[in-house]
Protein backbone atom coordinates (compact mmCIF):
# COMPACT_ATOMS: atom_id res chain seq x y z
CA UNK A 1 0.00 0.00 0.00
CA UNK A 2 1.25 3.14 -1.12
CA UNK A 3 -0.21 6.89 -0.39
CA UNK A 4 1.84 9.68 -2.45
CA UNK A 5 1.26 12.81 -2.47
CA UNK A 6 2.85 14.98 -5.09
CA UNK A 7 2.81 19.31 -3.96
CA UNK A 8 4.27 22.65 -5.69
CA UNK A 9 7.30 23.75 -4.21
CA UNK A 10 6.95 27.70 -5.40
CA UNK A 11 4.09 29.31 -6.70
CA UNK A 12 2.50 27.15 -8.89
CA UNK A 13 3.39 26.06 -12.82
CA UNK A 14 5.91 23.95 -11.87
CA UNK A 15 4.98 20.64 -14.01
CA UNK A 16 2.42 19.20 -11.85
CA UNK A 17 0.66 17.83 -14.28
CA UNK A 18 3.33 16.24 -16.40
CA UNK A 19 4.54 14.52 -12.68
CA UNK A 20 1.35 13.33 -11.59
CA UNK A 21 0.46 12.02 -15.43
CA UNK A 22 4.29 10.14 -15.09
CA UNK A 23 3.49 8.39 -11.81
CA UNK A 24 0.12 7.32 -13.04
CA UNK A 25 1.43 5.53 -15.76
CA UNK A 26 3.81 4.04 -13.96
CA UNK A 27 2.53 3.35 -10.90
CA UNK A 28 -1.22 2.30 -11.95
CA UNK A 29 -2.81 3.76 -8.43
CA UNK A 30 -6.05 2.80 -7.91
CA UNK A 31 -7.29 6.09 -7.06
CA UNK A 32 -5.99 9.18 -8.56
CA UNK A 33 -7.44 12.18 -6.19
CA UNK A 34 -7.52 15.90 -6.35
CA UNK A 35 -6.87 18.23 -3.89
CA UNK A 36 -6.42 21.79 -3.71
CA UNK A 37 -8.30 25.22 -4.27
CA UNK A 38 -10.16 24.96 -8.20
CA UNK A 39 -10.57 25.23 -11.73
CA UNK A 40 -7.82 28.08 -10.59
CA UNK A 41 -5.60 25.15 -11.37
CA UNK A 42 -4.45 24.82 -15.20
CA UNK A 43 -2.00 21.64 -16.07
CA UNK A 44 -0.45 20.47 -19.19
CA UNK A 45 0.40 17.34 -19.87
CA UNK A 46 1.96 15.70 -23.21
CA UNK A 47 1.30 12.23 -24.06
CA UNK A 48 2.02 10.60 -27.24
CA UNK A 49 1.42 13.58 -30.35
CA UNK A 50 -1.63 15.27 -27.86
CA UNK A 51 -1.60 17.97 -25.40
CA UNK A 52 -4.05 18.14 -22.76
CA UNK A 53 -5.04 21.19 -20.34
CA UNK A 54 -7.19 20.61 -17.82
CA UNK A 55 -8.65 22.80 -15.00
CA UNK A 56 -10.76 20.28 -13.24
CA UNK A 57 -10.03 16.74 -13.74
CA UNK A 58 -7.29 15.09 -12.07
CA UNK A 59 -3.86 14.91 -14.19
CA UNK A 60 -3.63 10.88 -13.65
CA UNK A 61 -6.58 10.43 -15.97
CA UNK A 62 -4.58 9.46 -18.80
CA UNK A 63 -3.86 5.98 -16.98
CA UNK A 64 -7.01 4.12 -17.79
CA UNK A 65 -7.24 1.50 -14.96
CA UNK A 66 -7.36 4.27 -12.13
CA UNK A 67 -10.43 6.30 -11.26
CA UNK A 68 -10.02 9.38 -10.65
CA UNK A 69 -12.01 12.04 -8.17
CA UNK A 70 -12.18 15.52 -6.46
CA UNK A 71 -12.32 15.67 -3.20
CA UNK A 72 -14.80 17.52 -0.67
CA UNK A 73 -12.11 20.56 -0.02
CA UNK A 74 -12.17 21.55 -3.84
CA UNK A 75 -14.78 23.92 -5.25
CA UNK A 76 -16.29 22.78 -8.69
CA UNK A 77 -17.04 24.49 -11.89
CA UNK A 78 -19.63 21.70 -13.24
CA UNK A 79 -19.37 23.18 -16.78
CA UNK A 80 -15.48 22.92 -17.03
CA UNK A 81 -15.87 19.51 -15.37
CA UNK A 82 -17.95 17.75 -17.26
CA UNK A 83 -16.56 19.95 -20.84
CA UNK A 84 -13.19 18.48 -20.14
CA UNK A 85 -15.10 14.61 -19.30
CA UNK A 86 -16.68 14.34 -22.43
CA UNK A 87 -13.48 16.08 -24.32
CA UNK A 88 -10.89 13.56 -23.14
CA UNK A 89 -13.59 10.77 -23.27
CA UNK A 90 -13.07 9.68 -19.34
CA UNK A 91 -16.69 9.25 -18.56
CA UNK A 92 -17.50 6.51 -16.27
CA UNK A 93 -14.57 6.51 -13.74
CA UNK A 94 -14.92 10.24 -12.61
CA UNK A 95 -15.95 10.68 -9.38
CA UNK A 96 -16.46 14.48 -6.74
CA UNK A 97 -17.43 13.97 -3.24
CA UNK A 98 -20.86 15.13 -2.23
CA UNK A 99 -19.65 18.33 -0.26
CA UNK A 100 -17.33 19.30 -3.22
CA UNK A 101 -18.16 23.57 -3.44
CA UNK A 102 -20.18 24.95 -6.55
CA UNK A 103 -18.76 27.73 -8.37
CA UNK A 104 -21.75 29.95 -9.64
CA UNK A 105 -22.17 32.67 -12.25
CA UNK A 106 -22.43 35.16 -9.53
CA UNK A 107 -18.61 34.02 -8.47
CA UNK A 108 -17.61 34.01 -11.90
CA UNK A 109 -18.90 37.50 -11.77
CA UNK A 110 -17.33 38.76 -8.67
CA UNK A 111 -13.82 37.24 -9.83
CA UNK A 112 -13.84 38.89 -13.22
CA UNK A 113 -13.41 42.66 -11.65
CA UNK A 114 -12.41 44.73 -8.34
CA UNK A 115 -10.06 43.96 -6.00
CA UNK A 116 -9.52 40.09 -6.61
CA UNK A 117 -8.84 40.79 -10.32
CA UNK A 118 -6.91 44.58 -10.01
CA UNK A 119 -4.93 43.95 -6.97
CA UNK A 120 -4.29 40.02 -6.57
CA UNK A 121 -4.37 39.32 -10.33
CA UNK A 122 -7.11 36.61 -9.84
CA UNK A 123 -7.40 33.49 -12.44
CA UNK A 124 -11.31 35.12 -12.61
CA UNK A 125 -12.38 31.41 -12.25
CA UNK A 126 -15.42 32.32 -9.44
CA UNK A 127 -12.85 30.08 -7.21
CA UNK A 128 -11.91 32.83 -4.44
CA UNK A 129 -14.98 34.00 -4.01
CA UNK A 130 -16.69 30.41 -3.85
CA UNK A 131 -14.52 29.69 -1.24
CA UNK A 132 -15.25 33.00 0.71
CA UNK A 133 -18.96 31.98 0.40
CA UNK A 134 -18.21 28.92 2.04
CA UNK A 135 -16.49 30.52 5.18
CA UNK A 136 -20.21 32.16 5.16
CA UNK A 137 -21.91 28.59 4.91
CA UNK A 138 -23.69 29.99 2.00
CA UNK A 139 -22.01 27.76 -0.81
CA UNK A 140 -23.70 25.40 -2.84
CA UNK A 141 -22.37 21.88 -2.23
CA UNK A 142 -22.48 19.22 -4.84
CA UNK A 143 -25.21 17.23 -2.80
CA UNK A 144 -27.55 19.74 -3.60
CA UNK A 145 -27.43 19.77 -7.31
CA UNK A 146 -29.97 16.61 -8.35
CA UNK A 147 -28.03 16.32 -11.92
CA UNK A 148 -24.25 15.66 -10.64
CA UNK A 149 -25.38 12.38 -7.93
CA UNK A 150 -24.50 10.35 -11.14
CA UNK A 151 -20.87 11.19 -10.11
CA UNK A 152 -21.01 11.81 -6.73
CA UNK A 153 -19.07 9.81 -4.05
CA UNK A 154 -18.24 9.59 -0.37
CA UNK A 155 -14.00 10.08 -1.45
CA UNK A 156 -12.66 9.76 1.70
CA UNK A 157 -14.71 6.76 2.17
CA UNK A 158 -13.38 5.40 -1.30
CA UNK A 159 -9.81 6.31 -0.75
CA UNK A 160 -9.67 4.36 2.48
CA UNK A 161 -11.50 1.23 1.42
CA UNK A 162 -8.62 0.82 -0.89
CA UNK A 163 -5.71 2.04 1.82
CA UNK A 164 -7.35 -0.87 3.83
CA UNK A 165 -7.84 -3.29 0.73
CA UNK A 166 -3.93 -2.81 0.34
CA UNK A 167 -4.12 -0.42 -2.93
CA UNK A 168 -2.20 2.56 -4.16
CA UNK A 169 -3.36 6.19 -4.13
CA UNK A 170 -2.24 9.07 -5.78
CA UNK A 171 -3.10 12.58 -3.70
CA UNK A 172 -2.63 15.77 -6.29
CA UNK A 173 -2.14 19.18 -5.38
CA UNK A 174 -2.60 22.29 -7.37
CA UNK A 175 -1.00 25.91 -6.80
CA UNK A 176 2.05 26.29 -5.03
CA UNK A 177 3.66 26.27 -1.99
CA UNK A 178 4.13 29.99 -1.85
CA UNK A 179 0.20 31.03 -3.00
CA UNK A 180 -0.46 29.25 0.24
CA UNK A 181 -3.24 31.35 2.00
CA UNK A 182 -1.45 30.49 5.13
CA UNK A 183 2.19 29.87 4.00
CA UNK A 184 2.51 32.01 0.64
CA UNK A 185 3.21 35.89 0.06
CA UNK A 186 -0.32 37.37 1.69
CA UNK A 187 -2.34 38.82 0.28
CA UNK A 188 -0.98 37.49 -3.62
CA UNK A 189 -2.05 34.31 -2.73
CA UNK A 190 -5.02 31.59 -3.78
CA UNK A 191 -7.92 31.40 -1.46
CA UNK A 192 -6.73 27.97 0.75
CA UNK A 193 -3.78 26.62 1.79
CA UNK A 194 -2.37 24.47 -0.77
CA UNK A 195 0.63 22.74 0.78
CA UNK A 196 0.39 18.93 1.72
CA UNK A 197 -1.03 19.03 4.70
CA UNK A 198 -4.12 21.26 2.91
CA UNK A 199 -4.31 19.05 0.35
CA UNK A 200 -4.45 15.96 2.08
CA UNK A 201 -7.14 17.71 4.24
CA UNK A 202 -9.47 18.18 1.10
CA UNK A 203 -9.15 14.68 0.11
CA UNK A 204 -9.85 13.34 3.96
CA UNK A 205 -6.70 11.56 4.77
CA UNK A 206 -5.03 12.11 7.38
CA UNK A 207 -1.12 12.57 8.17
CA UNK A 208 0.03 9.29 9.27
CA UNK A 209 -1.46 7.57 6.06
CA UNK A 210 0.85 9.47 3.72
CA UNK A 211 4.00 7.60 2.29
CA UNK A 212 5.75 10.22 0.54
CA UNK A 213 5.45 13.48 -0.14
CA UNK A 214 6.78 14.68 -3.70
CA UNK A 215 7.60 18.53 -3.89
CA UNK A 216 7.86 19.44 -7.37
CA UNK A 217 10.24 22.19 -8.57
CA UNK A 218 11.29 23.63 -11.70
CA UNK A 219 14.94 24.14 -12.73
CA UNK A 220 13.55 28.09 -12.65
CA UNK A 221 11.05 29.88 -11.08
CA UNK A 222 7.93 31.31 -12.34
CA UNK A 223 5.29 33.44 -10.97
CA UNK A 224 1.64 34.28 -13.49
CA UNK A 225 -0.28 37.44 -11.35
CA UNK A 226 0.96 39.94 -8.91
CA UNK A 227 3.42 39.82 -5.75
CA UNK A 228 6.33 39.63 -4.70
CA UNK A 229 8.79 37.69 -6.99
CA UNK A 230 12.71 37.96 -5.84
CA UNK A 231 15.57 38.74 -8.36
CA UNK A 232 12.82 38.46 -11.02
CA UNK A 233 14.31 39.26 -14.10
CA UNK A 234 13.56 41.74 -16.87
CA UNK A 235 11.02 40.34 -19.65
CA UNK A 236 13.57 40.85 -22.26
CA UNK A 237 16.07 38.45 -20.47
CA UNK A 238 13.59 36.18 -19.84
CA UNK A 239 12.54 35.53 -23.50
CA UNK A 240 16.49 35.66 -24.02
CA UNK A 241 16.87 32.68 -21.74
CA UNK A 242 13.92 30.59 -22.97
CA UNK A 243 12.16 30.79 -19.62
CA UNK A 244 9.02 32.67 -21.64
CA UNK A 245 5.95 30.70 -20.51
CA UNK A 246 2.32 31.23 -20.72
CA UNK A 247 -0.32 30.40 -18.21
CA UNK A 248 -2.91 27.70 -18.82
CA UNK A 249 -5.74 29.04 -17.33
CA UNK A 250 -4.86 32.63 -18.31
CA UNK A 251 -2.64 32.95 -21.03
CA UNK A 252 -1.00 36.11 -19.24
CA UNK A 253 2.68 35.94 -19.79
CA UNK A 254 4.51 34.33 -16.69
CA UNK A 255 7.13 36.38 -14.59
CA UNK A 256 10.80 34.30 -13.97
CA UNK A 257 13.37 34.27 -11.93
CA UNK A 258 16.62 31.71 -11.47
CA UNK A 259 16.14 28.62 -8.85
CA UNK A 260 15.72 29.74 -5.53
CA UNK A 261 17.25 27.51 -2.83
CA UNK A 262 15.67 29.33 0.19
CA UNK A 263 12.51 29.21 -1.00
CA UNK A 264 12.90 25.63 -2.19
CA UNK A 265 14.35 25.25 1.39
CA UNK A 266 11.36 26.17 3.41
CA UNK A 267 8.82 24.55 0.63
CA UNK A 268 10.41 21.14 2.12
CA UNK A 269 9.73 22.32 5.40
CA UNK A 270 6.20 23.22 5.27
CA UNK A 271 5.59 20.04 3.33
CA UNK A 272 7.35 17.55 4.84
CA UNK A 273 8.76 16.71 1.75
CA UNK A 274 10.74 13.11 1.44
CA UNK A 275 11.60 13.96 -2.06
CA UNK A 276 12.10 16.18 -5.45
CA UNK A 277 10.28 16.48 -8.89
CA UNK A 278 12.69 18.34 -10.96
CA UNK A 279 11.22 19.91 -14.31
CA UNK A 280 12.41 21.29 -17.11
CA UNK A 281 15.98 20.20 -16.93
CA UNK A 282 16.12 20.67 -20.15
CA UNK A 283 15.44 23.97 -21.13
CA UNK A 284 18.48 24.91 -18.40
CA UNK A 285 20.72 22.53 -20.07
CA UNK A 286 19.43 21.59 -24.18
CA UNK A 287 21.81 18.52 -23.92
CA UNK A 288 19.67 16.72 -21.69
CA UNK A 289 16.50 16.76 -23.49
CA UNK A 290 14.44 13.80 -23.53
CA UNK A 291 17.25 12.03 -21.82
CA UNK A 292 15.79 8.99 -19.61
CA UNK A 293 18.42 7.97 -17.59
CA UNK A 294 20.89 9.57 -15.43
CA UNK A 295 24.04 8.81 -16.00
CA UNK A 296 24.23 10.11 -19.29
CA UNK A 297 22.75 13.74 -18.25
CA UNK A 298 25.82 16.04 -18.65
CA UNK A 299 28.23 16.97 -15.71
CA UNK A 300 26.61 20.51 -15.89
CA UNK A 301 23.42 19.32 -15.31
CA UNK A 302 23.92 16.43 -12.71
CA UNK A 303 26.26 19.20 -10.25
CA UNK A 304 22.97 21.29 -10.26
CA UNK A 305 20.79 18.25 -9.12
CA UNK A 306 23.92 17.44 -6.68
CA UNK A 307 23.48 21.40 -5.40
CA UNK A 308 19.76 21.17 -5.56
CA UNK A 309 19.69 18.12 -3.28
CA UNK A 310 22.30 19.48 -1.35
CA UNK A 311 20.80 22.69 -0.20
CA UNK A 312 17.13 21.54 0.11
CA UNK A 313 18.15 18.42 2.36
CA UNK A 314 16.02 15.76 0.18
CA UNK A 315 16.93 13.62 -2.93
CA UNK A 316 15.58 14.71 -6.75
CA UNK A 317 13.84 11.26 -7.58
CA UNK A 318 12.08 12.39 -10.53
CA UNK A 319 13.53 14.48 -13.28
CA UNK A 320 11.75 15.97 -16.24
CA UNK A 321 13.80 16.52 -19.46
CA UNK A 322 10.95 17.66 -21.85
CA UNK A 323 7.33 18.31 -22.03
CA UNK A 324 6.40 14.60 -23.37
CA UNK A 325 5.18 13.02 -19.92
CA UNK A 326 7.97 10.09 -21.52
CA UNK A 327 10.87 12.22 -20.83
CA UNK A 328 11.53 11.70 -17.43
CA UNK A 329 14.19 10.52 -15.34
CA UNK A 330 12.33 8.23 -12.52
CA UNK A 331 15.22 6.99 -9.99
CA UNK A 332 12.63 6.36 -7.03
CA UNK A 333 14.10 2.52 -6.81
P1 LIG B 1 -6.99 32.93 -7.56
O1 LIG B 1 -6.54 31.64 -6.99
O2 LIG B 1 -7.67 32.78 -8.91
O3 LIG B 1 -7.80 33.72 -6.59
O4 LIG B 1 -5.68 33.81 -7.86
C1 LIG B 1 -4.84 34.28 -6.80
C2 LIG B 1 -3.37 34.25 -7.22
O5 LIG B 1 -2.93 32.90 -7.35
C3 LIG B 1 -3.09 34.89 -8.58
O6 LIG B 1 -1.79 35.48 -8.53
C4 LIG B 1 -3.08 33.69 -9.54
O7 LIG B 1 -2.31 33.96 -10.70
C5 LIG B 1 -2.44 32.65 -8.66
N1 LIG B 1 -2.82 31.27 -9.02
C6 LIG B 1 -3.93 30.60 -8.67
N2 LIG B 1 -3.91 29.34 -9.14
C7 LIG B 1 -2.76 29.19 -9.78
C8 LIG B 1 -2.14 28.09 -10.48
O8 LIG B 1 -2.64 26.98 -10.55
N3 LIG B 1 -0.92 28.34 -11.04
C9 LIG B 1 -0.30 29.55 -10.92
N4 LIG B 1 -0.83 30.59 -10.29
C10 LIG B 1 -2.05 30.43 -9.73
MG1 LIG C 1 -0.69 25.61 -14.04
Amino acid sequence: MVVTVVVGGFFGDEGKGKVISHLARVDKPDIVVRGGAGPNAGHTIRSGNNTYKVRMLPCGFLNKSSRVMIGPGVVINPTVLYDEIKKFGVGGRVFVDRNCGIIEQSHLDMDTRGELKDKIGSTGSGTGPANADRAMRTLKLVHDLEEMETITLDVPGEIDAVVRAGGDVLVEGTQGTFLSLWHGTYPYVTSKDVTASGICADVGIGPTTVDNVIMVVKAFVTRVGTGPLDNELSPQETVRRGWAERGTVTNRTRRAAEFDYDLGRRAVMLNGADQLALTKLDILFPECSKVTSYDILSTEARLFIKTIERKLGIPVTIIGTGPEDTSVIDRRG
